[in-house]
């Protein structure tokens, strides 16, 4: 490998190793741990540190479970390879390095393999705070210690049958617009359901008000993380399906509305009512509004009908 691709890092924006894969369509990558320049490593260490003490203050207690038995380095960014040595056996589940953006269905399919898409640049130094697209702190700092609990594994991986289930309940409607139209609301549906648990989850339990956070969005973001948890301005409902797949998901600022559920095995029995109402229907119409599905995504899903 030349010497000035190492001497650029691994950071987000900046990486040319993975902006290389990308031009060459592979969407499945290593990780280059030699190219991790100094900056990068620093990176790392000042998020992973400045985040422990809120982890110990707001997060529920299996993502502090998973942080310890993960192992994961506070001074330097962690190999995927040690990572996955702790966590497979525990669930199955794998951090699996991507290029970049996978389309809806694939993600959801690696779901189901239990296999975590997984971005391995990290955020610049002067972006610490906030960066709209994941990096690899949010997806393994973030991610990674909660596919340590069974039921969270086992949710996620209900997820990825949910995007078989969308794909083999539309894939019979003769009018392609109509099609379109209620695979887009499917996957709206499937979308804010995963980004008000998965990404923004608050659990009932330990934690200031009986409350913590379970959803990566909120335990990787130094700033959100408290603001969730703490702020009056925020309005924290128990989590109920319909709430949630009509709720916009809106992801240029902090949210201002929030689910909590009661347990792990709580979020996994709505996911089999979630199911339920896929076949029957009820989420061929549901609220318009963010996300915006993008042609790239609906075409995964289409394509996997074929
Ligand atoms: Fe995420």
């Amino acid at each position: 490998m030349p010497t000035t691709v190492s001497a650029a890092g691994l950071t987000t924006g900046h990486a040319p190793f993975v902006e290389a894969a990308r031009d060459r369509g592979e969407l499945y990558i290593s990780q280059p741990y030699e190219q991790y320049s100094d900056q990068n490593h620093a990176s790392w260490h000042k998020l992973f540190t400045r985040m422990q003490p809120r982890w110990e203050r707001y997060a529920n207690d299996h993502f502090l479970h998973g942080i310890d038995v993960l192992d994961l380095p506070n001074d330097r960014v962690p190999r995927l390879s040690d990572v996955n040595v702790h966590l497979q056996p525990l669930t199955g589940f794998q951090a699996k390095p991507v290029s970049g953006y996978v389309p809806g269905f694939i993600f959801f399919d690696c779901l189901k393999r239990r296999e975590f898409p997984t971005t391995i640049t990290i955020r610049p130094p002067d972006r610490l705070d906030y960066l709209p697209e994941p990096d690899i702190f949010h997806d393994v700092a973030g991610h990674v210690p909660m596919h340590t609990e069974r039921w969270f594994a086992d949710t996620l991986v209900r997820f990825g049958d949910f995007a078989y289930t969308a794909a083999e309940i539309t894939a019979d409607i003769a009018d392609p617009t109509e099609r379109a139209r209620r695979l887009t609301s499917l996957m709206r549906a499937m979308s804010r359901f995963f980004w008000f648990t998965v990404e923004f989850g608050l659990m009932r339990g330990r934690g200031p008000n009986g409350i913590c956070a379970y959803g990566s969005g909120l335990l990787s973001s130094y700033g959100e993380f408290e603001h969730a948890i703490e702020s009056d301005e925020v309005q924290r409902y128990p989590l109920q399906l319909e709430g949630v797949i009509n709720q916009v998901a809106e992801i240029d600022h902090y949210q201002p509305i929030l689910f909590v559920v009661d347990s792990f095995d709580h979020l996994f029995g709505l996911v089999d009512e979630f199911e339920r109402w896929m076949r029957q229907g009820k989420l061929f119409n549901v609220a318009p509004g963010l996300p915006d599905i993008s042609e790239s995504d609906l075409r995964s899903f289409l394509n996997a009908a074929r």
